[in-house]
């Protein structure tokens, strides 16, 4: 597998976050759309400086499988806008109650709750239109571009991941209860990025199978880490509350620091071999499953 350097995959994922943010400010109705604070509450939360990791994920899979990522640039801020749908439920008051998100007050503290919760919903119409839309694809292609990401919201992905933690609420879950609430409210939509990745690049099943083992270890990673964050990282940096996870069950609390650390180089190295059939291809998927692994923010 060619290596990608640490430098090499800082310029890219600072190339394609311009890029998924240039392309998600036109592709939701301007600020003054009817009705006004609809619209503003959608981009507001949307437009936010996130971290773009679910759109260049749909970017970066479409690479690898030989796609122009170009042509699935519509299906990255489709993914972003399920990702910030799921930001803005998430922080209600009956949900995780946060008052922060990406280095702002969280949108309920801003347009109330009621316009949250509508916007948060057009967030998730938008998104599908926008993959039916991704005019370079085949009308197949975005079929299946849509299906995958109501798969990824519906009732076996995030919003049955969501529940779960839910439900969990002053009850000490085991490792594999924790695992299945993690599969759904944050592997779910790194599974669907990857995979309309390779939708878009017309993957053949095989690789599109290599994708999803990959986008599912890498994901579960990805919420430890966000555990760790919660436990040890400085909301300056993350852009969002610390401290809201304390009373409940995360690998951080089950485990130990060091040892949701070691699950976490576990779930990348899983990644990482997960991607061998894609062959020297996947280098920039293993830097950026790296990537996940070391982040700070
Ligand atoms: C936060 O995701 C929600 C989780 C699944 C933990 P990110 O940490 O990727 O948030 P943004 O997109 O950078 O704001
Ligand atoms: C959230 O997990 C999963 C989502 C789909 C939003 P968290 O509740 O830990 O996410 P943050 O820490 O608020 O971003
Ligand atoms: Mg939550
Ligand atoms: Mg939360
Ligand atoms: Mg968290």
């Amino acid at each position: 597998m060619a290596a990608t350097s640490r430098d090499d995959l800082d310029t890219y994922l600072a190339a394609s976050r311009r890029l998924v943010d240039d392309a998600l400010g036109s592709a939701v109705p301007g600020p003054g759309t009817p009705p006004p604070v609809l619209h503003e509450a959608m981009r507001h939360t949307l437009l936010l400086p996130g971290k773009r990791l679910r759109g260049i994920l749909v970017l970066a899979a479409c690479e690898a499988c030989k796609g122009d990522p170009a042509a699935a640039l519509p299906l990255a801020c489709a993914a972003e806008m399920v990702h910030a749908a799921s930001l803005i439920l998430d922080d209600l008051p009956s949900m995780d109650n946060a008052t922060l998100r990406r280095g702002k007050p969280a949108l309920h503290r801003v347009v109330g709750e009621a316009n949250a919760i509508l916007a948060a919903v057009a967030l998730l119409g938008a998104a599908f239109e926008t993959a039916r839309r991704a005019e370079a694809l085949k009308e197949r292609a975005r079929g299946e571009a849509v299906s995958c990401l109501a798969l990824a919201v519906g009732s076996e992905g995030m919003t049955a991941g969501q529940v779960l933690d839910l439900e969990a609420s002053g009850r000490r879950l085991d490792l594999e209860a924790l695992e299945s609430m993690y599969a759904g409210k944050t592997a779910a939509l790194f599974v669907a990025a990857a995979r309309l990745g390779g939708i878009a690049a017309g993957a053949k099943a095989r690789d599109l199978e290599a994708l999803e083992r990959y986008a599912r270890s890498l994901g579960l990673a990805f919420q430890i880490t966000d555990d760790l964050l919660d436990y040890s990282g400085n909301p300056a940096t993350t852009g969002k509350d610390g401290g809201l996870d304390r009373e409940r069950t995360t690998f951080v609390n089950l485990l130990g620091i060091d040892g949701a650390r070691r699950l976490v180089d576990e779930r990348i190295d899983g990644a990482i071999a997960a991607l061998k059939p894609l062959g020297r291809r996947s280098a920039r998927l293993a830097a950026f499953a790296a990537h996940v692994r070391d982040r700070e923010r």
